[in-house]
């Protein structure tokens, strides 16, 4: 047997500390490939999911908005009230808290209210991104006397909640159909981690968008000026930029897709050609068959029953829902009773 030194031998495997190095490594290895939704907002996926809000196909975003223009006294009575009851009336000022910050112009709905009803609020965003955090505080400030901002930076999905302790009740916020980008296990489970920090009178608001006709949900991901299809595809193109990947964007075609057995619409990225894609930081070397996809989304559509279900598996009581006239959007509070 030989003792020489190899002349030739492998690059070591790079070390994997990055989230989007390991996330991608995983991914595309994977059987069916697949690609986490968080790796769509770097600076210019967040851009692009601010102009899908604005898109006329877009109803979420605008159908959430209207509920809380409508209902957001109501919305705020209810969750004194919770708080009232379980504290037999003892109790100091409501404050909110929300799981990511993104949200911020349809929060500013619901703490002007909550102003308008206790004179000053504390508002408390959990989100991963500072970047994101500092603009929705910066816009909320600036909008809004009388609230009282706390930012926390915490990745909600993968780290334990640590909330500080207040006097009175929190509303905790968890809209915009976010939870709707996780399957039913992880939802329960982000929802559980939220309950194990919050206490008796405290209460949750949670959107979800709910199913309806297939029409207007492929339109809502299928955009006429094709801001969905850039947003897909940006996903490839950070891919390029921070893994020095050849991804050519031209030959992958943004497909969305409703899937009714999992009651969620889909986005894929479709290869138009067999290809090679090599991604030299991560020493991979990726092949697609033609008319095969990268799984990149699920935007999962819920029913009354499956937000009952999903509250009620994490712990929490339905209180209330508030709905648009088409029933197209919902958003249910949630209380935490005594136990
Ligand atoms: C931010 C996850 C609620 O699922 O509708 C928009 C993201 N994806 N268009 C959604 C999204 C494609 C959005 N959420």
């Amino acid at each position: 047997m030989s003792t020489q030194t190899p002349l030739l031998t492998t690059p070591p495997m790079p070390l994997q500390t990055d989230p989007v190095a390991s996330a991608v490594r995983e991914g595309l290895s994977a059987q069916r490939k697949w690609l986490p939704a968080w790796l769509f907002y770097d600076a210019e996926g967040s851009r692009l999911f601010e102009r899908i809000t604005h898109l006329q196909e877009y109803y979420p975003t605008r159908t959430e908005r209207a509920i809380f223009t409508g209902y957001a006294d109501g919305i705020i009575d209810a969750a004194v009230r919770i708080g009232a009851e379980a504290h037999n009336g003892q109790q100091g000022s409501l404050r909110m808290l929300e799981l990511g910050a993104g949200s911020a112009s349809k929060t500013g709905i619901l703490l002007d209210a909550a102003v308008r009803r206790q004179g000053t609020t504390e508002y408390l965003p959990i989100d991963v991104s500072a970047t994101a955090m500092d603009e929705a505080c910066r816009g909320i400030a600036v909008a809004l006397h009388g609230v009282q901002v706390r930012p926390q930076v915490a990745n909600y999905v993968t780290d334990t909640l640590s909330i500080p302790p207040h006097a009175g009740p929190t509303l905790a916020l968890y809209i915009g159909s976010s939870i709707g980008n996780f399957g039913p296990e992880e939802a329960v489970a982000i929802l559980r981690n939220l309950r194990a920090q919050l206490r008796a009178g405290d209460s949750l608001l949670l959107g979800t968008d709910l199913v309806k006709e297939t029409a207007p949900l492929l339109a809502a991901y299928n955009d006429a000026d094709g801001v969905t299809e850039a947003f897909n595809l940006n996903m490839l193109r950070r891919m390029n930029r921070e893994l020095r990947a050849s991804f050519d964007l031209a030959s992958f075609r943004h497909r969305a897709v409703w899937n009714a057995v999992e009651s969620r619409m889909e986005m894929h990225l479709e290869s138009t050609r067999a290809q090679v894609v090599r991604i030299p930081s991560l020493g991979l070397s990726v092949s697609f068959a033609a008319g095969e996809t990268i799984h990149t989304e699920n935007s999962y559509k819920f029913t009354p029953r499956s937000i009952a279900a999903l509250l009620d598996a994490a712990g929490f009581r339905t209180a209330e829902t508030w709905n648009d006239e088409r029933s197209w959007f919902a958003v249910t509070l949630a209380a935490i009773d005594s136990r």
